[in-house]
């Protein structure tokens, strides 16, 4: 049997705390919300999550709190087979926490803070460089400072090492300082954030991925939601369609995606397989509530893969 791949996530670790609600209150009101979720989130633990129960062996470098919450994260990445030896916990500062209300489309809004994530730095991706520079893949996104995903893109780059940007939350970006990475991968609304173009349609997504490549970005993979994904290079661009699924919480669809990509694409899959089984992956997991504890393992996954891939 071929080994495992192995992916590193160098990336934030939250706890997320999910309120269901037919609508988000006013200024100033006060509304009953119709139910309540407490998990283990982040952009970056979630899409270790994904990569790990999709079957790779994950490596995560990240920093958590002195609360209560930073030694359950710990023991969660334990739980599921994820290195995380490379956790650390800090004194003084509070853990990540994500505030987040779903409505009963499955649409949410999401706040962030970032606590201990925050003071995850450049000397954390060297004093993991040892098992970094194994990985088959290191994936990144926007919750921990940016000073330290520019070094760990560089640090992917010396060492011939595949990287994965998700730029969430959106933000500035100095695109110089992303150099060599090898897929940038926003949603709608961070696509419009970063490029100041609006994108309400797959037309729009094409045009703003243009204006990411022009930027000097390799490729680019904008996913669209219920819409599928714009897989997009300097040779060409195109539309994958998302698999139709009856969706409650597409909160962690993002990194549902990234996860499982990441796992695909290094398990020497064609790009655009990776994409369309990403966006299956992805499309399952708001199937279930919250985070994590709607990702699919590979077992359950590869069933409905049988069932709707050939579709
Ligand atoms: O992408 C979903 C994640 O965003 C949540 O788990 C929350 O913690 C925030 O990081």
């Amino acid at each position: 049997m071929a080994k495992p791949p192995r992916i590193a996530v160098v990336g934030s670790a939250n706890i997320d705390l999910v309120t269901f609600a037919d609508r988000f209150p006013k200024a100033g009101e006060t509304i009953f919300g119709q139910s309540f979720d407490l998990g283990f989130g982040g952009k970056g633990a979630n899409q270790a999550v994904a990569a790990r129960l999709c079957g790779a062996d994950v490596f995560m470098v990240a920093r958590v709190g002195s609360d209560l919450f930073g030694p359950a994260t710990i023991q969660n990445f334990k739980k599921l087979g994820i290195d995380a030896s490379y956790v650390k916990q800090l004194g003084g500062v509070s853990s990540g926490v994500a505030p987040i209300f779903v409505e009963p489309s499955g649409q949410n809004r999401i706040f962030v803070v970032k606590g201990a994530n925050d003071l995850l730095k450049p000397e954390d991706v060297d004093a993991a460089a040892d098992v970094l520079k194994t990985v088959d893949c290191i994936v990144l996104q926007f919750e921990t400072p940016l000073e330290t995903v520019y070094y760990s893109v560089g640090f992917a780059r010396k060492h011939g090492i595949r990287s994965i940007v998700n730029p969430a939350p959106a933000q500035t970006v100095d695109m110089n300082a992303l150099t060599g990475l090898d897929y940038f991968v926003p949603n709608e609304s961070e696509a419009e954030t970063i490029t100041g173009m609006p994108v309400r349609n797959v037309d729009d997504a094409k045009k703003c991925a243009e204006k990411l490549l022009s930027d000097g970005i390799k490729r680019v993979i904008l996913t669209l939601g219920a819409n599928g994904s714009l897989l997009a290079g300097r040779d060409g661009m195109e539309h994958i369609p998302a698999f139709s699924v009856k969706s409650i919480d597409s909160t962690g669809a993002g990194d549902a995606f990234i996860g499982s990509f990441a796992v695909f694409l290094a398990e020497g899959l064609p790009e655009r397989e990776a994409v369309r089984r990403a966006n299956l992956y992805a499309g399952l997991s708001t199937t279930g509530v919250g985070t994590q504890k709607s990702f699919y393992d590979r077992a359950r996954y590869d069933s409905e893969w049988a069932a709707r891939g050939k579709s």
